[in-house]
């Protein structure tokens, strides 16, 4: 395994590699490595001969506001976690190499669904993400890059920007991982007290009930959406939305669910001050 800091040498790496007609797999991270991001390493470790982790807290995703300044920074722990799962480079450059004069100019957007769910609340957000992942497409030249379903609009935007772009690369989901209580992982989970963590799991049940209520027949966006909030609400937290998506779309749905269409749950929400996102299919 070998940790590449700079672009040219990741490219002087791969290149030959790729003329040699081997698999490369991409699983772009922010660092502060967990299971999750273990399950997209081994996916690409099994599915590809190369696999390259890049760990980069990327600035321009993050609002004035929000966390970055915080967000947990431990590469010898992520370097040892890709190892163990798989990993033959991890590339982890500095925000000078990455954006040498500072925030880009040339960006990528989808302007519309950059404006929705998570978007709605982080402006830029999913701009700096799109640019990010089309610099480290272009930089790794990989063939296939894994993104988890916990973030279910990030992967259904860069699967759409590979679309509407034409980005020569295959994009493979990764289903959530959670904890055994639940609690889908994430790297902002640290953020939480023990107090915090126990009713961040008004998330997940609150999805789960929806998910029975449907399974049983209910169609009614309201009632699947209160049962979700309920759960929320009733563990403290505050909910900024929760959401019925046709997941072809990702188009919000309303009244009645029709049966012929397939349907995702999204949620975000605050417990104490961190923000936690998740999600279920119905
Ligand atoms: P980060 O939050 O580090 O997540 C990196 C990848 O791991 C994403 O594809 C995310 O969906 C996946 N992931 C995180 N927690 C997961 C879980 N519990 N189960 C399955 N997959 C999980 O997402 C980002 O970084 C950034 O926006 C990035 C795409 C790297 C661009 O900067």
């Amino acid at each position: 395994m070998l940790l590449v800091k700079t672009i040219d040498e990741l490219r002087e790496q791969l290149k030959p590699l790729a003329r040699q007609g081997k698999k490369i797999g991409l699983v772009p991270t922010m660092g502060a490595l967990h299971n999750g991001h273990g399950a997209l390493i081994k996916a690409s470790a099994a599915e590809c001969d190369v696999t390259v982790v890049s760990v980069f807290l990327n600035p321009i995703q993050f609002g004035k506001n929000e966390d970055l300044g915080k967000y947990p920074v431990r590469l010898e722990a992520d370097v040892k976690l890709a190892e163990s799962m798989g990993a033959d480079y991890v590339f982890a450059p500095s925000v000078a190499e990455m954006y040498p004069d500072g925030s880009p100019m040339t960006t990528v957007r989808d302007e519309k669904l950059e404006e929705m769910y998570c978007g709605a609340y982080r402006p830029g957000h999913f701009r700096g993400v799109l640019t990010v992942v089309s610099k480290l497409f272009n930089i790794s030249g990989a063939d296939v890059a894994y993104f988890g379903e916990k973030d279910y609009q990030q992967v259904f935007m860069i699967e759409k920007m590979v679309r509407d772009l034409n980005f020569d690369i295959k994009i493979v989901r990764v289903p959530i991982v959670r904890e055994e209580s639940g609690l889908a992982l994430s790297s902002r989970n640290e953020y939480l007290s023990s107090d915090e963590k126990y009713k961040a799991l008004g998330i997940h049940e609150g999805l789960k009930k929806a998910k029975i209520a449907y399974s049983s027949g209910e169609r009614g966006v309201a009632k699947l959406r209160d049962l979700v909030l309920k759960s929320i609400l009733g563990n403290r937290g505050i909910v900024q939305y929760v959401e019925i998506v046709d997941r072809r779309t990702l188009q919000r749905c309303n009244g009645l669910l029709p049966d012929d269409i397939p349907v995702t749950i999204l949620v975000a929400a605050f417990f104490g001050k961190t923000r936690l996102i998740d999600n279920i299919e119905l």
